[in-house]
């Protein structure tokens, strides 16, 4: 049956397996925010990217409910064609204002805004100096670009400035950021980035996906937090993660935005966004201002836990935000921790390599806002438990 061509793709497969690297989805029964009901069992979810509980916060079910009688179901056509219906023309003008900018893009996801931006920004005969543990969709835009594409070492204030003495002969120079790192939990040290950018003509761009929502004192995101905002060149973050829904957004000055308008392919070759998650989003960018409770909750909640995980024994590296890994570093053994707290109701995620480089596989724990404290008690006392039982304290 079918092509016998296609079965190198077999035999990949089987050494992926062999390695414990196999992929495979959950399927999600129902899900409340913390809790989840997964293959019958309810557990609690510490995997989750709604860290200010807003995907299923009433307010916004409302919103995107409301959009979706107006509007329809789909957007039937891309934005430059017929599919800029006036709720994505507020949301932008509402994202411009949050961030503090002359104006903003609303893209269809995070991975589509960092394809669309970056190979717009530069190309053939410039540079992107990029962190080692940037996002896959960073990397990926920057293959995209064909621009010539340097690491330096994960926040290495030294690593960094020598790629940027040593690169005279681009035209353009572009330093990437995470923010807040998505498989670490820790931060981008902004502040001597943007020094470093200004002392040798560098454009900077940020991704806020982690930090959007979530740090700042008006939950803009850590630039706001390190007091760089003006800085930054190109503002990117997600739309999927603190504000609970999908898309992405890139906030700047009105040529940037134009001209993104313009050129990016992410942008202008694809259907837009369903009407119900632009109205959806548009209520949740309006708590996110409005209610800043939520984002220092989870900062706390996450000191509280890590804290607590530091004491007993565990390894969380650098992590300074709502995102909290626990490194155990052999994939098996990761695998095992994971299922073992998944049998005691508790949704842990094992991230392995090549989502982290080999020898680091770890527990990513990722707090909500809305997580009760006794339920992070069970949590902590489960994970020690099944910590001991393997040995990694
Ligand atoms: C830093 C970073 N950038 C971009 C993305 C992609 O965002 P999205 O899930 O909206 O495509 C993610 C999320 O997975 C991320 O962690």
């Amino acid at each position: 049956m079918g092509n016998s061509n296609i079965n190198y793709l077999a035999e990949e497969l089987l050494e992926i397996q062999e390695k414990g690297l196999f992929r495979q989805f959950k399927t999600i029964q129902s899900h409340s925010g913390e809790w989840i009901t997964l293959g019958g069992n309810k557990l609690l979810n510490l995997c989750s990217n709604n860290y200010l509980g807003l995907a299923n916060d009433p307010r916004v079910k409302e919103a995107a409910a409301a959009a979706l009688e107006v509007y329809g179901f789909g957007a039937t056509a891309s934005r430059l064609v017929v599919g800029n219906y006036e709720l994505y023309d507020q949301l932008e003008k509402e994202i411009a204002l949050f961030k503090g900018t002359e104006g903003a893009l609303v893209f269809n996801s995070g991975y589509a805004a960092n394809l669309g931006v970056i190979p717009v920004l530069v190309g053939r005969e410039d540079i992107v100096i990029s962190d080692k543990l940037n996002h896959a969709s960073i990397v990926d835009g920057i293959i995209l670009s064909r621009a010539e594409h340097r690491r330096y070492k994960h926040r290495d204030l030294v690593s960094l400035e020598n790629i940027l003495k040593n690169c005279g002969m681009y035209r353009r120079k572009l330093i990437i950021t995470d923010t807040v790192f998505s498989m670490d939990g820790d931060l981008a040290p902004l502040k001597e980035i943007v020094q470093l950018k200004e002392q040798y003509g560098a454009l900077l761009m940020v991704d806020e996906a982690h930090g959007g929502g979530v740090f700042g004192s008006s939950g803009r995101g850590l630039a706001e937090a390190a007091g760089v905002s003006e800085a930054i060149d190109i503002n990117m973050g997600t739309l999927s993660k603190a504000f609970g829904g999908a898309g992405a957004y890139v906030a700047g000055s009105r040529v940037l935005i134009d001209y993104l308008r313009n050129k990016s392919r992410t942008l202008i070759y694809t259907t837009a966004l369903p009407p119900a998650v632009i109205g959806g989003l548009l209520a949740a960018l309006r708590i996110i201002r409005d209610e800043p409770w939520r984002r220092e909750r989870v900062l706390t909640k996450a000191a509280i836990l890590r804290k607590a995980l530091k004491e007993k024994g565990f390894n969380t590296l650098d992590s300074q935000s709502q995102i909290i890994p626990i490194l155990i570093g052999p994939v098996q053994k990761t695998l095992e921790f994971s299922h073992r707290l998944y049998e005691e109701n508790l949704l842990v995620s094992a991230i392995r390599p090549p989502t982290v480089p080999v020898n680091t596989a770890r527990l990513r724990v990722t707090l909500m806002a809305t997580v009760r404290d006794d339920d992070l008690e069970m949590a902590l006392t489960k994970l020690v438990q099944v910590g001991r039982q393997l040995r990694i304290i």
